[in-house]
């Protein structure tokens, strides 16, 4: 989280407490008063070559591991279409857009989603799965989930065929790390230096780290985390909850080597009464705290075998303890029924204890949230509905029982409580960011908290939707923490970037997704398109005359193209989507 202590007023109370082995490796001084402005000037061009920059594939392949083929006519594809070709050593994603010709990676560097079934509007694809984007022209990825871009393939024309050329290597690795800054330390030579404190290794503040040694930033980088682990791939825990630490990681230790971003692992930052900040020269950092699990505060809630999901080795001894036996899950939320999901092949039963009427009536409305109802009903998912937790019983000091409010009680082993989360930000209440009444950290569009130089990015932040009138919001989600980790990054680095991304999230159970966009609090109408029951359909959730969010199952890449038009700067009106007649989303979006 936070930040940054570079301007000459700003003091931040914060302490990073190491665990007790790396003690004496970091010298934590109070001094150091670095400047933003003073790293400004001087970025970019320290690290970088031009050529290095523009190159694409990088590096270099010689031309033996090349690989050439003459791949259409130019009057196969139509402007606005894709379309998978085969080079030989792997398949590339043609692309015709204004006439011209394009060539990149075939697959979505994020879960590998064919790129052909996605979007192409605004010279950029939009991935059908988690809406990840990519530039045409270059194969950047220009909007969340996922780190790395498309390689870009030559294009020629020659009596009228079309030919790619690509290496060999780029055709199999299917994905590009951008160019990057390496970290010159300091007693190089560079007195001004200006170090990063990123407090939070989730997505946010690694996509922050990354972004800023993209742009050029070769100071000092310094990530703290609670967690034991590098950083990781935190929506998988609950889908699938005995994958191992080591196979979570979304980079490995070799690349926070390679590039100078030190990660302190079960470092913690507290509020101090020293005036912090870490380590020699000090300079902007960034704030960016989670979400802390809520847990249950009824009659027995010290017995063991109760869990909250936030890391790796809450999922592994969740399905552990759960095999064969009793489970109960506590709040029929996405984290909830992920879970409920994944352990109905591997749990003797599995319950679900919640106080509303449907699951996910607040996010997906009534309908939507009785026919996913169903499907789980019918995978011998028990619901137990309006109705709340009122005791846990043990035997041994070991979960037996839980008692409902409805006087019910249900046999467990295992109880796994997902009813939501609170911002973890308790230590910044003395450090002078600004925190609101329920413990979020408000910034601006540029992720800027009240105290300039220091952001804050990911779940912990409320901030202005752009597309919703401003509108201050706190939005949790994977995607979200990635666009708001590069826009913070950016705006250390005085870029003057603006939050912009549409939101956008999915969950998965039962081997079915159902992908979101947009942000439809204060829905007041659900228009259904294709089969509930089949669970094939589209949902538009409108407020007034305009469609605010959209949700599907089976019926890609609705969601996508709803996210690119919503991203384009045009409304899209209720009776554009009560007619079934989509042909209004086949345009360009534009
Ligand atoms: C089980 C689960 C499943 C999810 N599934 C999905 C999904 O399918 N789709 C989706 O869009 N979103 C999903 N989410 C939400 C998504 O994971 C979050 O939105 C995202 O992780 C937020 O990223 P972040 O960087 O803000 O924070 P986090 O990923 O929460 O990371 C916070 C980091 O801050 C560190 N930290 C906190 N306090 C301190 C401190 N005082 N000192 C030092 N370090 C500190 C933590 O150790 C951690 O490294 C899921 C979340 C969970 C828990
Ligand atoms: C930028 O850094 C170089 C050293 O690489 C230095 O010579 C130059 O004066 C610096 N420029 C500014 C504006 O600080
Ligand atoms: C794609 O990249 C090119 C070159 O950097 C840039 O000019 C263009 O604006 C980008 N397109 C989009 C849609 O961002
Ligand atoms: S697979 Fe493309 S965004 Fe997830």
């Amino acid at each position: 989280v936070l930040g940054c202590a570079a301007l000459p007023t700003v003091e931040l109370k914060i302490e990073v407490v190491l665990p007790e082995k790396e003690r004496g490796k970091e010298e934590l001084s109070a001094s150091g008063k670095g400047s933003p402005r003073a790293y400004q000037g001087n970025g970019t061009a320290r690290h970088f070559h031009t050529e290095e920059r523009l190159s694409t594939p990088h590096p270099y392949p010689s031309p033996q591991d090349c690989v050439e083929a003459a791949v259409c006519h130019v009057k196969d594809l139509e402007n606005g279409q894709m379309r998978e070709v085969e080079l030989g050593w792997g398949k590339v994603l043609l692309v015709k857009d204004n006439g011209e010709f394009h060539a990149l990676g075939h697959k979505c560097p994020h879960y590998g989603a064919p790129l052909v079934k996605g979007v192409l509007s605004r010279g950029r694809v939009r991935c059908p799965w988690h809406g990840a984007c990519f530039n045409i022209s270059t194969g950047d990825l220009e909007d969340f989930p996922g780190l790395d871009s498309l390689h870009k393939f030559q294009v020629k024309i020659e009596k009228e065929k079309v030919y790619v050329r690509a290496s060999k290597q780029a055709l199999q690795l299917q994905r590009r790390t951008k160019v990057m800054a390496k970290c010159i330390s300091p007693s190089a030579g560079y007195s001004s230096s200006t170090n990063v404190l990123i407090v939070g290794a989730g997505a946010a503040g690694l996509v922050c780290a990354e972004t800023l040694r993209q742009e050029g930033f070769s100071d000092r980088i310094v990530l703290c985390t609670l967690d034991r682990h590098l950083p990781y791939d935190r929506p998988k825990l609950s889908k699938s909850l005995d994958t191992q630490p080591e196979q979570l990681a979304l980079r490995p230790k070799e690349f926070f080597r390679a590039y100078g971003i030190e990660v302190l692992t079960e470092a913690q930052v507290q509020g101090g009464n020293r005036e912090v900040v870490w380590a020699p020269g000090v300079g902007p950092s960034l704030t960016r705290p989670c979400l802390s699990p809520k847990t249950l505060s009824c009659k027995g809630k010290e017995v063991e075998n109760v869990f909250t999901i936030r890391t790796p080795e809450d999922a592994n001894r969740v399905v552990r303890l759960a095999r064969g036996r009793n489970v109960v899950v506590v709040g029929a939320g996405f984290l909830g029924m992920e879970v409920a999901a994944y352990l109905t092949e591997k749990a003797h039963s599995v319950s679900v204890v919640e106080l509303e009427e449907t699951p996910f009536r607040r996010f997906l409305g009534e309908r939507v949230g009785r026919a996913l109802m169903k499907m789980f009903e019918n995978n011998r998912v028990k619901f137990y509905m309006q109705t709340e937790v009122s005791e846990l019983r043990g035997q041994e000091g070991k979960l037996k029982e839980v008692v409902l409010k409805s006087s019910k009680v249900v046999r467990a082993d295992v109880c796994v409580v997902g009813i939501g989360a609170v911002p973890a930000t308790g230590f910044l209440r003395q450090s002078g960011i600004g925190l609101d009444s329920r413990g979020f950290i408000p910034v601006n569009k540029m992720m800027q908290t009240n105290v300039p130089g220091v952001f804050a990015a990911g779940d912990a932040v409320t901030f202005p939707l752009a597309w919703r009138n401003n509108r201050k919001v706190n939005i949790p989600h994977w995607q979200m923490a990635h666009a708001q980790g590069r826009v913070a990054a950016q705006n250390m680095l005085a870029q003057e970037a603006e939050m912009t991304t549409v939101p956008y999230l999915w969950t998965a159970m039962f081997g079915k997704s159902l992908r979101y966009a947009g942000y439809g609090e204060g829905f007041d109408d659900v228009i259904i398109q294709g089969d509930l029951e089949e669970l094939k359909f589209v949902a538009f959730y409108t407020k007034g005359d305009e469609v605010i969010a959209v949700a599907s199952m089976n019926y890609d890449p609705i969601v996508s193209k709803v996210a690119e038009v919503l991203a384009s700067g045009r409304a899209i009106r209720k009776r554009e989507v009560e007619t079934g007649d989509m042909s209004w989303l086949t345009g360009k979006g534009s």
